[in-house]
């Protein structure tokens, strides 16, 4: 009885949730795309009227004279500029205010983060440290509590997966409690975003892997969730589908500059939706789990993304057959259930083919209740997930992802 009033009141705070996001405002960076377009940053800052940026890159587009040209521009342009290269792939907070101290020391008033979701997020942090030197990163955990807005900031994914581009949230984990959490606020989306597929084409195959399923689950999450608008369900069909049909391609060929270009938008497009309409209990057990132990965001949401969705049963057949039937898979003729189960066995075809595991081998028993505990408290009420769980339910879901030998 209890649980059922629970589950009243977590889906009256998500209707509360959805009708005032009806009224919100999302800002849309400004999108830069095409293979050479990260050329572009020292212009557009130029028209931007920025002295000097602070370039939070990741150190291996650092050291593979990408960005040389990009560089030998902003000189050019009389742009000053730091790089701080020391993004840690789970931002900590001290990593952060290692990186705000440079911000802060040298004089900046722009920041370009060029890299994957974790100097990005890094960035997004930073800038609002900047501006609201008063609350500390702790202080910002959860939704809208950036008071002053950012510095001008310039965001250039090099991975096709966090879509933190197109979004209002930076994840950040706290090193003594091996705790991942958000920091969500409108004032958080970048202003530019620049999509150039040759910065991706270096990416290692696994990590291409991973972080495609991560924009999968951003798009697939989006569409199942409970606060999808038309927006948001375009553009996480579209994104589904560019994913589907470009992934293991580029997984193969990391070459494809079109492959490449396609999972840069299809991500972009994920981050648009999801930023929206939010994500579920993939993402919540993820960050439990990659609080934890570490695991790579993106692997971690690949392996869980199944299970949940076969978890959810019933609740989510007529969305995931809107999906097979969208990306090809099936036709009208066919049970909305055959076709949602028809699309969860090409989830698991897809890792399979990218050789994703099929459970969290760093998973110990006795860590499943906080793990749960965990990600119950992220998803409930916060998201609008197709179908609400307990703690114990969470707790069977997590069993699962052990590996057995
Ligand atoms: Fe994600």
């Amino acid at each position: 009885m209890i649980w059922t009033l629970k589950k009243i009141y977590y889906r009256t705070v998500q209707s509360v949730v959805r009708t005032g996001a009806k009224l919100v405002h999302f800002k849309e960076p400004k999108l830069i795309t095409g293979a050479g377009s990260v050329n572009k940053l020292p212009d557009i800052m130029k028209k931007e009227h920025i002295d000097k940026a602070l370039i939070i890159v990741s150190k291996t587009i650092m050291k593979s004279g990408l960005l040389d040209n990009v560089l030998g521009k902003l000189k050019e342009n009389n742009i000053g500029y730091e790089i701080y290269d020391s993004v840690k792939p789970n931002p900590t907070i001290e990593n952060i205010e290692e990186c705000l101290k440079v911000y802060q020391n040298t004089n900046c008033n722009a920041i370009a983060a060029i890299g994957g979701g974790s100097p990005i997020d890094c960035a997004k942090v930073v800038a609002a440290r900047a501006t609201n030197s008063n609350l500390q990163i702790k202080d910002l955990r959860g939704f809208l509590k950036v008071k002053k807005s950012i510095p001008p900031f310039f965001a250039v994914p090099t991975t096709a997966g966090s879509g933190s581009e197109a979004t209002v949230a930076a994840v950040v984990t706290d090193s003594t409690t091996h705790e991942k959490y958000a920091i969500a606020d409108l004032k958080l989306i970048p202003d530019f975003a620049i999509l150039d597929p040759e910065l991706t084409v270096g990416v290692p195959k696994q990590l291409t892997a991973s972080t495609g399923m991560d924009a999968l689950t951003h798009a697939i999450e989006a569409y199942v969730g409970k606060n999808g608008t038309n927006y948001t369900n375009h553009k996480a069909l579209k994104a589904t589908k560019m994913i589907i049909d470009n992934l293991e391609i580029v997984y193969k060929d990391g070459t494809n500059i079109e492959g490449r270009n396609s999972m840069l938008l299809a991500s972009n497009y994920a981050g648009e939706a999801f930023t929206r309409a939010y994500v579920g209990y993939v993402h919540a057990i993820a960050h439990s789990i990659g609080g934890l132990y570490g695991v790579a965001h993106g692997q971690a949401n690949a392996i869980i993304l199944p299970k949940v969705l076969e978890y959810y049963g019933e609740s989510v057949y007529k969305k995931l057959s809107e999906i097979a039937i969208y990306i090809n898979l099936g036709n009208k003729n066919e049970s909305q259930k055959d076709l949602a189960l028809k699309f969860i066995a090409k989830i698991k075809d897809m890792n399979k083919n990218m050789n994703i595991p099929l459970g969290i081998k760093e998973l110990r028993e006795e860590d499943i209740h906080l793990i749960a505990q965990r990600a119950t408290k992220e998803g409930n009420p916060g998201y609008p997930v197709p179908k609400i769980i307990s703690i114990n339910e969470c707790e069977e879901l997590v069993k699962n992802l052990i590996v057995k030998l």
